[in-house]
């Protein structure tokens, strides 16, 4: 049995886990899926935010309070990658592996900034639609702000989901900041915390503002291996090939 902490992406909440919560529970494992600040129920509002870290208290606040002995396993949707990846970094011993679903994955070899100016980059182009984005800073600024708008998740987001599910959000979204001054600082993630614990990344081939470009650019953008991989990486070769045997041996 094993214990997953669920964390959403940017004006989303606990609730877009709910399947997936009774499907694990119904597998036989614990499932908890945690509103960050000023998401979901939680009752603060976003100008309460002043950095990353009051957004990511509950969770902050949660893996505080977990036993030493207990590990979890952490999963983080979209910009929720961004949160579990400060997790792993100040708790490693409590985290037994961390899953990124079509999901923001930084390194500790670039700022995290790097991670979400890349998204940036790649959907400056697209239309917004009815999402609403804010420029606090001034326009030659990162964003800073966002509201994902109904018409923009039901072509954008949720284009394969069920309908229920668009109106069920589109009465559930908040507006969410963005943090990116807080997370272009250089030393939040190392090596020895954060590297030292294992990542999986699902990829979602449909995602349309996480292609499957983009995924697979996070996916090699923190794989700082050379070519030859046998060499540099050993020890990752090797764990990777023993996943192989366990599912097809
Ligand atoms: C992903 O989006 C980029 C634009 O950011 C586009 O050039 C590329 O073709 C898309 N790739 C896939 C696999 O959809
Ligand atoms: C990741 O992307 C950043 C920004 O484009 C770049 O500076 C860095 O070299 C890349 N790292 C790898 C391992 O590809």
């Amino acid at each position: 049995m094993a214990h997953f902490v669920l964390i959403h992406g940017l004006c989303l909440g606990a609730w877009c886990w709910y399947k997936v919560v009774s499907l694990l529970q119904s597998a036989g494992h614990r499932a908890t899926p945690l509103d960050l600040g000023a998401s979901g129920i939680n009752p603060k509002q976003i100008t309460e935010l002043d950095s990353v870290s009051d957004y990511a208290l509950p969770l902050t606040e949660f893996m505080a309070s977990l036993p030493d002995y207990e590990k979890v396993i952490l999963v983080g949707h979209s910009y929720g990658g961004v949160i579990i990846s400060l997790a792993m970094e100040s708790f490693p011993t409590k985290v037994s592996a961390a899953v990124y679903l079509s999901a923001l994955m930084p390194n500790h070899h670039s700022p995290i900034a790097t991670a979400l100016a890349e998204f940036f980059k790649r959907n400056e182009a697209e239309p917004k639609m009815d999402s609403q984005v804010w420029f606090d800073d001034g326009p030659e600024n990162p964003p800073t702000r966002t509201l994902l708008g109904p018409k923009y998740i039901a072509a954008k987001a949720y284009h394969l989901s069920p309908k229920e599910d668009i109106e069920l959000a589109t009465t559930l979204l908040r507006p969410a900041k963005l943090f990116m001054k807080d997370l272009s600082s250089e030393s939040l993630l190392t090596k020895e915390k954060f590297g030292s614990i294992d990542r999986v990344y699902i990829v979602c081939k449909d995602d349309l503002p996480i292609n499957e470009s983009l995924q697979k650019w996070y996916i090699e953008n923190s794989t700082a291996a050379d070519h030859m991989a046998m060499f540099s990486k050993p020890q990752e070769v090797c764990k990777c090939l023993q996943q192989v045997a366990e599912k097809y041996n």
